[in-house]
């Protein structure tokens, strides 16, 4: 495979944005590396690079893969603000099930299907004599499966849940494509109860969260920072390892990673956000704005307004050996989240927030580690972001953290090129 091919890829990389840039090659890529509107866009030869072993060639392909930007939102807020948006039929060549889906939110799907079924794209997609993926061809009887477990998952979810989307394909698959029918012998032996963790004489979910904003450094000196800026590294979870900065003031943000084949922005000011790369500038897409959101708020301290928004206990649980209290809310555009607050510190220790797609949940989550006190505020120096597509998956370590730095506005306005 030696034809010289013309490709996108996304990118996530510094702050955990998605990043896109395109670069020629002569060693394809892997498939699931690309994501479906990357290379829709182009007639790229999505090639098993990792399988071949070509990785060394793409450097970029270790650092990143796809962007994580079309994760699926709760319908409404995405059916609302989509009505000029262009459906996945409008998009894309043979849509037959998904039909009056957004199209940004096709690529999110199509990775929770793999992650779902513990596949590849090209279990289900079929390349042609060149080593190119044919995303709209029919040939492998995998897609024709795939179709009706679709509408079966949507029926079913109709039928038993009242169109709750409880039934996913994970819910059946859990990461392999033959879901077992049958429990295995010789059966485990079910203690007669089960211990429930108790949760009395645990405080309320609005003293939890007060407790968060008390270990934090308390309501006044959160309200001292207007800006933070983070510098350190970003290490995808498929290894590599970029120099990260990061722009936080109020609803801007910009993130800037570079690579050897350049600097990569991503910025969101307000309701906008650009994309910036060595080979374009752009704006991001309502998926991809959601996304970014997402991230840039996982550098930021947990935004509570009072009154606290209404939480329920989720239970007990422990990350790496820290005991953990959880609470389940909803965000305000109505995607569920929940919260993992360490019982010692009242820290947050994690967060994950489930995007609503039309065959379940597909779940974000972002981990904070390594607190250390800048300006009497506690800051985790350690965000990892994980997605169900491993590839857009990472760590951000942060060496410098600075407040209230002095803000070039024009870092945020939209990219020229
Ligand atoms: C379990 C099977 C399955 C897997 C795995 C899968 N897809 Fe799909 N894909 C489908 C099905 C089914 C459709 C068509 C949906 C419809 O007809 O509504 C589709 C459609 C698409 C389309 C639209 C093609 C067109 O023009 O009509 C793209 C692009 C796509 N998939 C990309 C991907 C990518 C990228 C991956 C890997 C991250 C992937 N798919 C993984 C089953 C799968
Ligand atoms: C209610 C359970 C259930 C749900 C939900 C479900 N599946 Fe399946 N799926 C199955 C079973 C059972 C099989 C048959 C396994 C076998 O043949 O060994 C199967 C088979 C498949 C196959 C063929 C497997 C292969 O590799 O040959 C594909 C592809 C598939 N499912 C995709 C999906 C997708 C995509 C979703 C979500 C939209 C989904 N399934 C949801 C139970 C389910």
């Amino acid at each position: 495979m030696t034809k010289e091919t013309f490709k996108r890829l996304m990118l996530v990389a510094s702050s955990g944005m998605a990043l896109v840039f395109s670069f020629a090659t002569d060693h394809a890529t892997s498939a699931d590396s690309l994501t479906p509107s990357a290379t829709l866009h182009s007639a790229s030869t999505p090639d098993a690079d990792a399988a071949n072993g070509n990785e060394a060639h793409l450097w970029a392909a270790f650092i990143q893969q796809a962007q994580p930007t079309a994760t699926p939102t709760a319908a409404p807020v995405a059916a609302a603000s989509q009505t000029t948006a262009p459906t996945a039929e409008q998009k894309y060549k043979n849509i037959q099930v998904l039909k009056g889906l957004p199209a940004a939110q096709l690529p999110a799907l199509m990775h929770l299907f793999s992650t779902s079924l513990g596949v590849r794209c090209d279990h289900c997609h079929v390349r042609n004599a060149n080593n190119e993926m044919e995303w709209d061809k029919d040939d492998k009887p995998d897609k024709k499966t795939a179709r009706k477990m679709i509408q079966m998952t949507i029926d079913l979810n109709k039928a038993a849940f009242n169109n709750r989307t409880e039934v996913s394909c994970y819910t059946c698959h859990q990461g392999h494509d033959h879901p077992l029918s049958i429990p295995p012998l010789p059966a485990a032996i079910v203690p007669a109860e089960m211990p429930r963790p108790a949760l009395t004489g645990m405080p309320a979910p609005e003293q939890i969260l007060e407790q968060y904003v008390q270990a934090v450094g308390g309501k006044e000196a959160i309200a001292k920072v207007t800006s933070r800026h983070l510098k350190g590294q970003y290490l995808p979870q498929r290894g590599g390892q970029v120099a990260v900065d990061v722009l936080l003031a109020g609803d801007k943000f910009s993130s800037t990673v570079t690579t050897p084949q350049g600097v990569i922005q991503r910025i969101l000011n307000g309701t906008k956000g650009w994309l910036l790369d060595p080979k374009e500038g752009r704006e991001l897409d309502s998926e991809e704005l959601i996304t970014v959101r997402d991230m840039a708020e996982a550098f930021d301290t947990l935004k509570l307004k009072e009154p606290f928004p209404k939480m329920t206990f989720g239970g007990k649980d422990k990350i790496n050996e820290r005991e953990v209290v959880i609470l389940r809310g909803a965000l305000p555009d109505k995607r569920r989240v929940r919260l993992f607050f360490d019982t010692a510190s009242g820290l947050l220790l994690r967060k994950v927030i489930y995007n609503n797609t039309i065959v379940g949940p597909d779940p974000v989550q972002f981990d904070f580690d390594d607190y250390q006190a800048v300006d009497g505020i506690k800051v985790p120096f350690t965000v990892r972001i994980s997605y169900t597509e491993p590839g857009f998956s990472g760590t951000r370590k942060f060496t410098e953290i600075k407040h209230n730095v002095a803000v070039d506005e024009t870092k945020f306005a939209m990219p020229k090129k």
